[in-house]
């Protein structure tokens, strides 16, 4: 069911509901267009500063997955005082103000309540210009496809609220989660892409299936190559996979075909609902290798060829 108007004639419009895109997009003049997002969530980590920090990184990424430089954002907060006091807020606000400084935005203000269940985020407004800004759609046949994070995210956080992590195991999913996508975004300016996505609550396979169905292409994703977290398989094979997983398995099972090989848990963890994950790029192929050793060598950051795009096959996906 279609829950949003979609009357939208504004042809300064560029990106808006009826797209599935990361943000919405308005052109304000030839050289620049607004962007917006927003996201907010309850909290998925103890720690209040690093929750801050992760739901800042999350919400600037839509921004990042269009190509935009972020430059305001406003706070969200449902917040119980009473119970919770002052100092735990102020954390998370912490971290937070610490990640959009560090993608050179700044906080302009925001709005609280009260509710009995903490939640945070950020709408967050980004310019590009409107030439030159990424879509989701858009990929070519031939292109290569590059993830820029590991994913697991939702299968390690549901076993680190069950009390399953070791501290660097917590350390380590919490270091994916806060890592911005600026460092992979800004590398991607020197390059083609044809489409760029950012994984979240749709797992890998539901947004590159967004990028495929919107392509009009289908993708092969070599099971194996795709990165993970520590622990992922062994705690997937456990049955330890959140509900929003199940849901992005089940609801893309038509669309899919996997390997023989390719086991439950490993279809399950493809679909992995994800907090602030990578970037899903679908780059020419001459370009591929350049663009990953250049994130390595400047940022550090692991970016992995995952597969590849073909012409519009009779599934979407494949998995080999
Ligand atoms: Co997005």
């Amino acid at each position: 069911m279609r829950l949003l108007p979609t009357n939208q004639s504004d042809p300064n419009l560029l990106v808006g509901i009826n797209h599935s895109d990361d943000g919405g997009v308005y052109k304000l003049t030839d050289e620049i267009a607004l962007i917006q997002s927003v996201d907010f969530f309850t909290p998925i980590v103890d720690d209040p500063y690093m929750f801050g920090q992760i739901a800042a990184a999350n919400a600037l990424s839509d921004v990042y997955a269009m190509g935009a430089s972020p430059k305001t954002v406003l706070n969200i907060v449902a917040y119980p005082i009473n119970n919770l006091g002052p100092e735990i807020l102020a954390k998370i606000l912490q971290g937070s103000s610490d990640i959009v400084r560090e993608a050179g935005a700044h906080v302009i203000g925001g709005h609280s309540i009260d509710d009995h269940e903490p939640k945070f985020g950020l709408a967050v407004t980004g310019i590009v210009h409107p030439a030159k800004f990424y879509k989701n759609i858009g990929a070519q046949p031939g292109d290569t496809l590059i993830l820029t994070k590991p994913i697991g995210v939702g299968i390690l956080t549901t076993a680190l609220k069950q009390g399953l992590l070791t501290k660097e195991q917590t350390d380590q999913v919490t270091n994916v989660m806060k890592q911005l996508n600026k460092y992979a975004a800004e590398t991607l300016t020197n390059y083609n892409p044809n489409a760029v996505t950012d994984i979240t609550g749709f797992g890998l396979l539901g947004h590159a299936f967004e990028m495929a169905n919107g392509s009009n292409v289908s993708f092969i994703i070599h099971n194996k190559k795709v990165p993970l977290l520590p622990e992922t398989k062994e705690l997937a094979q456990k049955q330890i996979v959140p509900g929003g997983s199940r849901d992005n398995h089940r609801w893309l099972k038509n669309d899919v075909v996997y390997g023989k090989d390719v086991s439950e848990a490993e279809q399950l963890i493809l679909c992995d609902a994800v907090t602030s994950g990578g970037l899903l790029i679908s780059l020419p192929p001459q370009e591929a290798s350049a663009y990953i050793k250049d994130l390595k060598t400047n940022f550090s950051i692991q970016a992995t060829i995952i597969g590849s795009v073909v012409e519009k096959k009779e599934k979407t996906i494949y998995i080999e």
